[in-house]
């Protein structure tokens, strides 16, 4: 060991010559009376008790200052670190307490929850509420219910068991409602109709005026009609219409289809007849557009099942609402159907929807107008000849003519042709008549 030592210490005290004078080279500068022949160990105390007596000059300055920078943010971080970790230690317990109860008052509320109607507040803690399927009931409200929202109508959540009121549902507009309305205009307006001016006009006249100049009828000392009833042929444009009306009119315009109003559960299809209207007329001056009526409209007859006697409710529900609006006439109702001789006259009587408006079949101007209107984007061949369609004897609606252009289009492009021709417009009419004539039952051609 005793022989160790000195050649270690030589050992060690060699690369530590060497490391000074390889990265601190410029030590030598203030430094130059350094013996080299020195021991390591004697070098070391001199150095260091040279650097304890005064701070050496370091020459790049700014690279040490930003250093010290980046250090001084280190230590930042730690902090907010060092304090971050007390924080969660500190509020970890609450946390897991929230949860706790959070997941009490699931439990509470159980699963599935139901919905019902609250019909009247009893006392700070009791309430009678029903559903739609059953009986009303007496039912207590848990604590963790907000009671300043609780209103005598508003939807609630109930337990599925005990029915006590556990939750609140903050919507009051139902849903489907809310999606009935138009919120942007469709595309088609009023040019894109052929022909139909007569029925423009009416449906101008019984819906949109009264909407827009009240006073006109005030000083004629008329009552506007309620609405109109849109009637005829499947393709006649009668939706077309009623879309043409939705864009151009700047009051409010809700769709419903007829058959969207027959509600699986029992009860709400007439509510939502209600909803509708009340909804209609929140946001009056508005425009209810219900298509295909027939679907809830038809006679009214010895309903048997609940389901026939659930359709008839919502008739009377409807009857009743257009009855309910002498007092707010800034809703119109347009109704449209392709039976109208089905339908209830109760619906139809003088002081309900009395306005009825035909659309018949196109007759040969029209038949034109149509074909122009829907040609009018298309690349025609030369030799097309529109008017050997317009003037043919088969009966043609509206939405046949459409057919027809689509179908030669689709032809062309099916030969990566960028013209349609005429013997395209002929298959094209061959075909739609084809399959038209194919829903017609055979025992006519007997
Ligand atoms: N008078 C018309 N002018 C232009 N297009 C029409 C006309 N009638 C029907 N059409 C075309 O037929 C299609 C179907 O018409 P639609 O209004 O839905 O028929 P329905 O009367 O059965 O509601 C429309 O989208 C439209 O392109
Ligand atoms: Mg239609």
């Amino acid at each position: 060991m005793g022989q160790g030592t000195p050649g270690g210490l030589n050992r060690q005290g060699l690369p530590g010559d060497r490391k000074g004078d390889g990265s601190n080279k410029k030590d030598k500068k203030f430094e130059p009376a350094a013996p080299p022949a020195r021991v390591g160990r004697k070098q070391r105390k001199q150095k260091g008790s040279e650097a304890a007596a005064r701070l050496p000059t370091v020459t790049p300055l700014s690279k040490c200052k930003l250093r010290l920078l980046k250090l001084e943010r280190i230590k930042d971080y730690l902090l907010m670190e060092e304090e971050f970790v007390a924080n969660q230690e500190r509020l970890k317990p609450q946390e897991e307490k929230a949860e706790e109860d959070r997941s009490k008052v699931d439990d509470l509320r159980g699963s599935p929850m139901s919905v019902g109607n609250l019909e009247e507040l009893i006392d700070e803690n009791h309430a009678i509420v029903s559903s739609s399927v059953g009986p009303e009931y007496y039912v207590g409200i848990l604590s963790f219910v907000d009671k300043d929202q609780l209103e005598p109508g508003c939807a609630i959540l109930m337990h599925n068991k005990v029915l006590s009121v556990v939750g609140l549902l903050q919507d009051d507009v139902d849903p489907m409602v809310s999606v009935m309305k138009v919120e942007k205009a469709p595309l088609e307006s009023y040019a894109d109709i052929g022909g139909l001016d007569a029925q423009i006009q009416e449906i101008k006249e019984a819906v949109e005026l009264p909407l827009t100049h009240p006073e006109l009828y005030e000083d004629i000392g008329i009552k506007p009609p309620k609405g109109v009833i849109l009637y005829g042929e499947p393709g006649t444009g009668k939706t077309l219409l009623a879309k043409a009306v939705a864009n151009s009119t700047s009051a409010t315009f809700l769709r419903v289809v007829g058959s969207e109003l027959i509600q699986k559960y029992l009860g709400d299809g007439p509510k939502l007849v209600r909803e509708l209207f009340r909804v209609a007329d929140d946001l009056s001056p508005s425009i209810v557009f219900i298509d295909e009526i027939d679907a809830v409209g038809t006679k009214r007859y010895d309903a048997h099942s609940g389901g026939e006697r659930e359709i008839q409710r919502t008739m009377l529900e409807l009857l009743n609402q257009l009855d309910g609006f002498d007092s707010r006439g800034d809703v119109k109702v347009i109704l449209a159907t392709n039976r109208i001789e089905s339908l209830d006259p109760a619906l139809l009587r003088p002081g309900r929807i009395d306005r009825k408006i035909e659309f018949p079949l196109p007759d040969i101007k029209t038949r034109r107008r149509i074909f122009q209107i829907h040609t009018s984007r298309m690349t025609l061949a030369d030799d097309v000849n529109l008017e050997e369609f317009v003037m043919t004897k088969d009966e043609f609606s509206g939405a046949d003519i459409k057919a027809i252009c689509t179908e030669a289009g689709l032809l062309a492009l099916r030969e990566r042709r960028m013209k349609v021709t005429h013997a395209d417009f002929k298959k094209a009419k061959e075909k739609v008549m084809f399959k038209k004539k194919e829903g017609v039952p055979e025992g006519l051609y007997m």
